[in-house]
């Protein structure tokens, strides 16, 4: 006889056989992760908010934590230059509570897209109904100048990865979850009139998520405008697809650390990326704060 083994269960487990690897899973994990949470008597977070290079914010009264990603996370983790990497539950002063990652985990680090959304899963499973995520970006168009804030209004995903791939648990949410308005249009208005209220401008982009880490090249920056996308990055996308599946709503901005490689003369580099953030971090720790605080982003209807 020719052919795979057939299970002496006579049940076949749904990925049996099929190259998912680790990307299926990660189930078991988070809902041990959730229960030593509990168990621990650690408060649970009503939002996360993901903050990528080289922000470091200072939001409210920490109540929990700080804990290294490695304390949370059941897989290896290792730190890369710029990022802080370390969970806290902040306290904001209409007294709700949020959950801090400072840092995130890459695709380009070599982690699996399951990997990447680990803490923002985590979050929904104890209870965050939104996400709040930032990432530094490079520029497509001229109106979005480096230094400043965009938010983002949708999203493109040339990663090639999905974290939905494979069996995820029913309870989690839908297989094929819609992605429409998945950047919630009344989270992104109430912020950019937050932002005119802090004398902060804030302009509006569509993001693509590439996996990186090497920059573009010119020609495929010149490709991605065409594609009609003003923004561009190694990361968010995945965890904004995650947090949609659970049901949370997002919202996403850019801190433009440079123009598209090709636009401006002179190369990009990780150094002024990381620059441009400490630069933009005050302005960005206020809109978040107030952001946060605010009624509007809590109580509001999507759409
Ligand atoms: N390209 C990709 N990712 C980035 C860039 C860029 O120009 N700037 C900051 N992150």
């Amino acid at each position: 006889m020719y052919g795979l083994p057939h299970s002496t269960t006579g049940i076949r487990g749904v990925n049996q056989g099929k190259d998912t690897g680790p990307d299926t899973g990660l189930g078991a994990e988070l809902e041990g992760s959730r229960g030593r949470w509990l168990e621990a008597g650690w408060p649970r977070p009503e939002a996360v908010l993901v903050t990528g290079s080289g922000l470091n914010l200072d939001l409210g009264e920490r109540v929990a934590g700080p804990w290294p990603f490695d304390e949370l996370l059941p897989f290896d983790v290792e730190a890369i230059e710029g990022h802080a990497a370390t969970v806290e539950v902040v306290r904001m002063r209409n007294g709700k509570l949020v959950l801090y990652c400072r840092g995130r985990l890459h695709a380009y680090q070599g982690y699996t897209a399951a990997q990447v959304v680990y803490l923002v899963r985590l979050a929904a499973l104890l209870g965050a109904r939104s996400l709040v995520i930032t990432n530094a970006a490079g520029s497509l168009r001229r109106e979005l100048q480096p230094g400043s804030i965009a938010a983002l209004s949708d999203h493109v995903n040339l990663t090639g990865l999905n974290p939905l791939r494979g069996r995820l648990p029913a309870s989690w949410g839908p297989q094929f979850p819609d992605l429409a308005g998945a950047y919630d249009p009344a989270l992104r208005r109430r912020f950019i009139e937050l932002g005119d209220a802090a004398g902060i401008p804030i302009g509006e982009g569509v993001y693509l998520g590439l996996l990186g880490p090497s920059y573009e090249t010119p020609a495929e920056i010149r490709a991605y405008q065409a594609l009609g996308v003003d923004l561009v990055g190694m990361s968010t996308v995945l965890e904004v697809i995650a947090a949609r599946h659970m049901g949370l709503r997002v919202l996403g901005f850019s801190l433009i650390t440079n123009m598209g490689v090709g636009i401006e003369e002179g190369p990009v580099d990780h150094e002024d990326v990381l620059k441009v953030g400490g630069a933009a971090a005050a302005g960005i720790a206020r809109l978040t704060s107030d952001l946060l605080a605010d009624h509007g982003f809590w109580h509001s209807e999507s759409g």
